[in-house]
């Protein structure tokens, strides 16, 4: 499937003949955009989905916690076992972290943000998603977002960044900067899990670039709120 064709996903005109009780499992059959009202519906389907493999060994696909409302959607890799058990992202050790440097810039989950994933099922032994995973979920995504409609989209880590705009540059090198996408602010952002490896505070360390780079996304947010 290709993801330009999906990307076309935010114009709904393709909908009409879709028929959400069987969904397609090749992969080459694209799920059209405006299929679903609402993130439950995108849940009961991926539950139920069989476009990759992981549909196999899943407990729960992972579709999302926070707000729907939320004008902040940040976007993680894939589930682990914390993850696949409880239905819920973001729930283990660097989920944790995650909320707490979330909350260091007065930002909180429940409020102001909502966490998805690139992948709603976990890949065995917490391995990174393949390629054709990534391709198979992605109409997901899109269509999380669509209903969504974040104005920021936090990319944590490279799997996240290639996963949503294809873009394959370290994220060692374009962290902290602003991407323009389907009219809304996108950010790559170091993963919790690189920050719990790498626990330094000092100047020009990860976790002192996440602070700065929170910051700038407390900045915006606050801005974005004042236009309306
Ligand atoms: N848990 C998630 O849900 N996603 C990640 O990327 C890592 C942990």
């Amino acid at each position: 499937m290709s993801s330009d064709l999906q990307l076309s996903l935010f114009d709904s005109s393709q909908s009409a003949s879709f028929q959400t009780d069987s969904i397609p499992t090749n992969v080459k059959i694209p799920i059209p955009p405006g299929t679903y009202q609402n993130i439950e519906q995108i849940g009961e389907h991926c539950n139920r989905c069989h476009r990759c493999e992981l549909g196999n060994s899943r407990t729960h696909a992972v579709i999302g916690r926070g707000n729907p409302q939320a004008k902040i959607l940040i976007v993680g890799e894939a589930p682990g076992q914390n993850e696949d058990e409880t239905g819920l992202p973001f729930v283990g050790r660097s989920g944790k972290l995650l909320d707490k440097i979330l909350e260091s810039v007065g930002l909180c989950t429940e409020t102001d943000i909502f966490i998805a994933n690139v992948i709603k099922c976990r890949p065995p032994n917490n391995r990174p998603p393949t390629v054709k995973e990534i391709e198979a979920c992605k109409p997901y995504l899109l269509e999380q977002i669509r209903i969504l409609d974040p104005k920021i989209i936090l990319l944590t880590g490279a799997t996240a960044l290639k996963g949503l705009l294809s873009d394959k540059r370290p994220i060692s090198k374009i962290r902290g900067q602003w991407i323009e996408w389907e009219n809304r602010l996108c950010m790559p952002i170091f993963h919790p899990s690189y920050l719990l490896r790498n626990p330094s505070r000092e100047p020009e360390t990860p976790k002192w670039f996440m602070w700065q780079d929170m910051q700038v996304i407390k900045a915006k947010l606050d801005e974005l709120k004042e236009q309306l």
